[in-house]
């Protein structure tokens, strides 16, 4: 692979901004070491949730699965527990009559004065939507999310009862609903399925990803705005990209904590203890984890520091792809999403909130710092030029050596 030249023009597909994301962790058990658990340890997610607030991120997602904690109520008290991070509440249509859920909503935006985000699921895996009496396949679950939404955003805004027969909702008189605290709540769209975009295009505030690498994501965010422009939004949806970072003071020293990880983590998955909805045996449904395990069989390693083997050893369930190298290195491949055209960048280790905290500490400031300077300047900053991490050989050879 060639080093790129270095450009100090800041391409025209860049975010100007970048917000951070964190998930929050209710208790200690990881993928790299599981405990058994009550569930929610209070303290700890105490813990947890101050580390996201004292290290900078802006948002928190409250992930959904038959088996979690519910996601409004931890959302909620994500909102009593600080002051100025946004809870994301991960939400499947099929839980909750959506008015129901706008009500919620606006409840937890009212009661976080504003902060309320939520992210619609439409569920990726047949047998998990069964769980809780969900019949439908995939592409009628997408149709019903893009009625929900349009419901969603009535019920905030309608000035007067109306009535609604579409395809899987019914009512009559409902409204003026309970309103969010000033404003209609962000929507967030997850998923990789050709529904997906058509319903995240058309009516999205937010798209998500899952890390892949640069071109492929690339062209990703292009197909989803293309779809926004079709449908007549002069409001693109915003671009929200995951990565599980593994980060250590230098590039060598990440590369054997992510080599000890990987085998930790493969051990995990192969005894099926942690969170039984991730240990999901055979090709997965959905087209996420679908094109994740597509990018780990090709390579490992991509781009500046884009590393699938912990996809491969977890079978993509869930965010899974890795940013590996120092916090420079990290901070730069970050940046080159950002160059792509995401804006809103979720980071979330392996070793939690150790790396919550560490990523507050090395990470963010980086990657704002060269936001500001381009800022400032009207060009880019060095940090992509001077941290090649994938790039060269050296780097290369580090991301091999712990190969059985
Ligand atoms: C950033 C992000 C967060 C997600 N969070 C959840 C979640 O909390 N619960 C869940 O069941 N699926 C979650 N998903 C998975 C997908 O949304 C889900 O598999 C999708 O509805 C169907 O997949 P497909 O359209 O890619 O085939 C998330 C996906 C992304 C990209």
């Amino acid at each position: 692979m060639s080093t790129p030249e270095f450009d100090p023009t800041i391409p025209e597909t860049a975010a100007r901004e970048v917000e951070f994301i964190s998930l929050s962790h209710l208790n200690p058990s990881t993928e790299l070491e599981p405990v058994p658990s009550r569930g929610i340890d209070l303290p700890y997610f105490r813990r947890y949730v101050k580390a996201l607030e004292d290290g900078g991120y802006d948002y928190t997602l409250l992930p959904y699965g038959s088996g979690t904690a519910d996601s409004f109520v931890v959302a909620s008290a994500v909102g009593q527990l600080t002051e100025r991070i946004k809870p994301i509440v991960a939400l499947r249509p099929n839980t909750t009559f959506p008015l129901v859920a706008a009500q919620k909503l606006a409840t937890l935006d009212q009661l976080t004065e504003g902060r309320a985000v939520v992210h619609l699921i439409s569920g990726g895996s047949d047998a998990e939507q069964a769980r809780q009496g969900d019949y439908l396949p995939k592409e009628r679950r997408y149709a019903r999310t893009s009625e929900y939404i349009d419901l969603l955003r009535r019920a905030w805004t309608e000035p007067a009862p109306f009535d609604h027969h579409g395809e899987f909702y019914d009512f009559d008189g409902f409204g003026p609903g309970f309103a969010p605290y000033d404003s209609p709540i962000p929507i967030s769209i997850g998923g990789q399925s050709d529904e997906a975009f058509a319903v995240g295009g058309e009516k999205a505030d937010v798209f998500s990803f899952w890390g892949e690498p640069l071109d492929d994501l690339r062209g990703e965010i292009e197909r989803v705005h293309a779809i926004a422009r079709a449908a007549g939004r002069t409001t693109l949806p915003r671009i929200w990209v995951t990565f599980r970072p593994i980060v250590a003071a230098t590039d060598a020293l990440a590369w054997e904590k992510a080599h000890d990880y990987v085998a930790r983590i493969a051990a995990t998955f192969e005894r099926g203890v942690f969170g039984k909805q991730l240990h999901q045996k055979g090709d997965p449904q959905n087209v996420g984890s679908q094109r994740a395990l597509t990018f780990a069989n090709a390579s490992e390693l991509y781009d500046r520091a884009l590393w699938t083997k912990t996809a491969a050893a977890t079978n993509a369930a869930g965010a899974s792809t890795a940013l590996v190298g120092s916090p420079e290195t990290v901070a730069a491949a970050i940046l080159d999403y950002v160059d792509r055209g995401a804006d809103l960048v979720s980071i979330r280790g392996y070793d939690t909130l150790n790396d919550a905290v560490d990523y507050g500490k090395h990470v963010l400031p980086l990657v704002r710092e060269e936001l500001a300077h381009r800022m400032a300047t009207g060009r880019r900053g060095t940090l992509q030029a001077e941290h090649l991490g994938g790039y060269t050989d050296e780097y290369r050879q580090l991301a091999t050596a712990g190969r059985a």
